[in-house]
């Protein structure tokens, strides 16, 4: 029997992930080993009763007694902190879920990794902050990393068979996010609930920010070029406003494959679980006589600093994935709690950028976790003063 374990259970793709759990055969059919969460420590151990996992464990302390409670008579062990989120993933297990949100999820699937398993891995922060540390942990233990995000699992499919010397580009669709239609002049005064309106994707709060920004599609610009090991200049980017299309392999001799499906992240999880086989999955099947259409646009640069910031983080490596996210998070938390506009993210988190390359050498290769984590720390840090300055001088 395949033992599992789920990072971020709670969340959008954690619960999408437990759906077909359950929907596969639910604990008669998996051994769970760990559940984890932040604050939803209710969901999180009825999710651990469900599972008959063996652990359940919340990413904050002050959370410990709740989930003790929750979980009381049931014989689930309870466990709370960073650390312990971490440890969890010292438990062997055949297939790990990585779907933390923030740089947080990077320990436990480097963790995982290291003892083995394999990391169907949604947490993109991961490749972005520790591409090649991840690979490389990946690479000693004999482990393999599935990608979730819906983009990457479309390019793996269209990969599969393929030489990966043979593929000239990579073509990421973007949908362009809720405020795709609006003039640029405007969005500097958009709202956290106009940012939140995504057209056509049901996801956690921040990455739905982050489709708007378009920081999702810079980051997942970064974890391209890192999971598959193409040059920068092979991946290109494209606004698809209909979200059909999740991404496209262009080859040498002129095809293009691309993966076509309904806007719906049951399939690229359920990929990863069922992989190498494909199972039946519970997503809408494509009518294209009534979508009949397809659109595309070249994204403007203007509009979305985050694509241009991107090239300039990939040029530069090494710990520069880890200043870029560190920063995107801290103006994203300060956005979202309505201190700065939405426009000043790109503006944080450049700035922020700049300072850190005058304070430390961000092309040095991000060797070890303490590395990766300490640029995270220190972009965190310079991008609170940048964000509290603009937040103190905005009219
Ligand atoms: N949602 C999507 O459709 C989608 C698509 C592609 C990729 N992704 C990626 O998948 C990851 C998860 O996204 P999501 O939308 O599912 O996020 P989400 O709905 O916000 O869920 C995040 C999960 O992480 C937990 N969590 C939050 N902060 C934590 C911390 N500091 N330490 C440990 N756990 C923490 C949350 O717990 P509580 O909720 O209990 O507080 C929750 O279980 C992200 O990296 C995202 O970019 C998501």
């Amino acid at each position: 029997m395949r033992s599992i374990s789920i990072f971020g259970a709670t969340g959008s793709v954690g619960e999408n992930t437990f759906g077909l759990l359950m929907r596969g055969g639910g604990p008669g059919a998996y051994r769970t080993v760990a559940l984890t969460g932040g604050r939803q420590v209710v969901r999180l151990a009825e999710m651990a009763r469900t599972l008959q996992a063996e652990v359940a464990v919340t990413a904050h302390d002050d959370c410990l007694p709740a989930l003790r409670e929750a979980l009381a008579g049931s014989g689930i062990a309870a466990a709370a902190g960073a650390h312990a989120v971490a440890e969890a993933a010292d438990r062997p297990a055949d297939w790990v879920m990585s779907a933390i949100v923030g740089a947080a999820g990077l320990a436990p699937g480097l963790r995982a990794l290291a003892h083995g398993a394999t990391l169907a891995l949604a947490n993109k922060e991961s490749l972005v902050t520790a591409g090649q540390l991840l690979l490389a942990t990946a690479a000693a233990s004999g482990a393999r990393i599935l990608p979730v995000d819906s983009e990457h699992s479309a390019i793996f499919q269209a990969l599969a068979g393929e030489d990966i010397t043979a593929v000239e580009r990579i073509i990421l669709t973007a949908s362009g996010g809720a405020l795709r239609d609006w003039p640029i002049e405007a969005l500097a005064r958009a709202t956290v609930d106009e940012a939140l309106a995504h057209p056509n994707w049901a996801m956690g709060r921040r990455i739905t920010i982050d489709s708007a920004s378009m920081f999702n599609k810079a980051l997942e610009v970064i974890e391209t070029r890192e999971y598959f090991g193409v040059t920068p200049d092979q991946i290109e980017v494209i606004i698809h406003p209909e979200s059909i299309i999740h991404s496209m392999v262009g080859f040498r001799d002129g095809a293009v494959m691309a993966h076509l499906g309904a806007p719906d992240m049951r399939h690229p999880i359920g990929y990863a679980l069922n992989w190498p086989d494909r199972g039946h999955l519970p997503v809408a099947r494509l009518d294209l006589a009534q979508l009949a259409t397809l659109t595309f646009r070249a994204p403007d640069l203007a509009r979305y600093p985050a694509l241009r910031l991107c090239r300039e983080v990939m040029a530069i490596r090494g710990l520069a994935g880890a200043a870029f996210n560190g920063a995107k998070e801290i103006a994203l938390d300060h956005f979202l709690e309505g201190r700065i506009g939405f426009q000043d993210m790109s503006g944080v988190v450049e700035e922020t950028l700049s300072r850190l390359s005058a304070e430390m050498c961000l092309g040095n290769a991000a060797l070890a976790l303490e590395d990766v984590m300490a640029t995270d720390h220190l972009a965190r840090v310079r991008a609170g003063e940048i964000a509290h300055h603009r937040a103190a001088t905005r009219t």
